[in-house]
């Protein structure tokens, strides 16, 4: 078996069909609230009420979803191919790890995590957080949800774009490439001369720079290229 790197992106809908909800499809989160009122620092500064109450209770539903089919066949893939693969994903839920997947990096934070905006300090979220809590770390009440925010640097970007250019497979699973930077990992994989797939229920808008595509929910695409993967290496 060569030694092959894999990334793989990760996004909204991915989770999808573990009941978490997408972002810019019917119905979706920035179909309910404006980016600016709950993803965005000055719209936490101006109403942190409405901003916990908005991650309280995504942070709810992450907490009961399961894992689907398509977590678990990256979590396959990465056994099959030991220290081989990194999920780099913009989901804030644990379904990749609660998945088996053990290289998971999330660029846009973690909702099951707590940050002090004062100090640094990252604990364990309580259920409901309230601009009454306090860091543990240093008693200010300037704790936020560990996620990244619009206008905000991404977490592991260094590490993301390593392994963007030693990467022999990239595949983006359920995002939409509206969001930078995400949405030009695309370009940076195959400038590294990777192999680059797109499995999407709805082309993203960077469709046309995949080589290869899979249209469909990611409960049935994600298992059937992991297996076509593993039955190539
Ligand atoms: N299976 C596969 N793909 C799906 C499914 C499904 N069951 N349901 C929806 N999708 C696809 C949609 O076709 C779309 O391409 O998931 C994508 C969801 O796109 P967005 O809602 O824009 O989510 P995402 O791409 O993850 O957004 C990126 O934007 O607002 C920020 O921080 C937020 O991390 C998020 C980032």
């Amino acid at each position: 078996m060569t030694t092959e790197k894999i990334v793989i992106l990760t996004g909204a809908g991915i989770s999808a069909e573990s009941g978490l909800g997408t972002f810019r499809d019917v119905g979706g989160l920035w179909t309910q609230h404006r980016i600016e009122d709950v993803a965005t620092p000055e719209g936490f500064h101006r109403d942190l009420d409405l901003v916990h109450g908005f991650y309280n209770t995504r942070r709810a539903k992450a907490a009961t979803a399961r894992p689907n089919a398509a977590h678990e066949a990256l979590a396959r893939l990465e056994r099959e191919h030991p220290g081989e693969v990194v999920v780099v994903t913009q989901n804030v839920d644990d379904l990749h790890e609660r998945a088996g997947s053990r290289s998971v990096l999330h660029m846009h934070g973690r909702i099951a995590g707590a940050l002090c905006g004062a100090c640094g300090g990252r604990w364990q979220a309580p259920d409901i957080m309230s601009k009454t809590d306090v860091c543990p770390t240093c008693g200010a009440t300037a704790t936020r949800p560990d996620v990244v925010w619009f206008g905000e640097i991404p977490h592991h970007m260094d590490e993301i774009l390593r392994h963007l250019s030693q990467a022999d497979l990239f595949a983006a699973i359920g995002t939409s490439g509206e969001v930078y930077p995400a949405a030009a990992f695309v370009e940076e994989a195959a400038a590294a001369g990777a192999h680059t797939v797109e499995l999407n229920l709805d082309p993203s808008a960077h469709v046309t720079a995949f080589a290869e595509t899979f249209f469909g929910p990611a409960t049935e695409t994600v298992p059937r290229w992991v297996a076509q993967e593993l039955a190539r290496s």
